[in-house]
């Protein structure tokens, strides 16, 4: 396994759109088990192939505490959503960036896992919002693009003084 390198907002690339596997075999299996590291390594709670300018269907996601419950979302879809949840995210693409964004509660997703095997989860909370967060990642989406166009220069100006600084 290897860990991957992360794109930065604004990287144009965070803006692809992510195509559908159409073949589980070795490379996809190869290509979950880098982004699990690359996401537990960060550390992070939940991690889009977009992020690895990878631009197909995939995500990886752990809410839990004890960082042992590793959801592998392939072709995600959501079939159900109700409820509103203004949990605050954040986002390894954007370091240093938190802010509230409008989700549902409860979210139904049909998927596959790594090996091609289709089935259903039921979220809710924080699960439920970063499945939300990394499937909009699947669409070229990053969450401050639901803030407002002011906020969203001020996050740039701000991540571009980060990078400055790292320099
Ligand atoms: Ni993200």
């Amino acid at each position: 396994m290897a860990l991957l390198s992360i794109l930065r907002y604004p990287d144009a690339r965070l803006h692809k759109l992510a195509a559908p596997v159409t073949v589980f075999d070795e490379q996809l299996k190869c290509l979950v088990g880098d982004m699990a590291e690359t996401m537990y390594a960060a550390p992070g709670i939940g991690l889009a192939a977009t992020q690895v300018d990878v631009h197909k269907q995939v995500i990886v996601v752990d809410v839990s505490e004890r960082r042992d419950s590793l959801v592998v979302l392939v072709n995600p879809d959501i079939v159900e959503a109700s409820g509103v949840s203004d949990i605050e995210e954040g986002c390894l693409s954007l370091p240093g960036i938190y802010e509230t964004v409008e989700r549902a509660e409860r979210v139904k997703v049909r998927a596959y896992d790594q090996n091609g095997t289709p089935f259903t989860l039921e979220a809710q909370g924080l699960l439920a919002v970063c499945i939300q967060h990394e499937m909009d990642h699947l669409k070229g989406r990053v969450f401050v693009e639901y803030l407002s166009q002011l906020k969203q220069q001020r996050i740039r100006a701000k991540l571009a003084k980060q990078l400055r600084k790292s320099a």
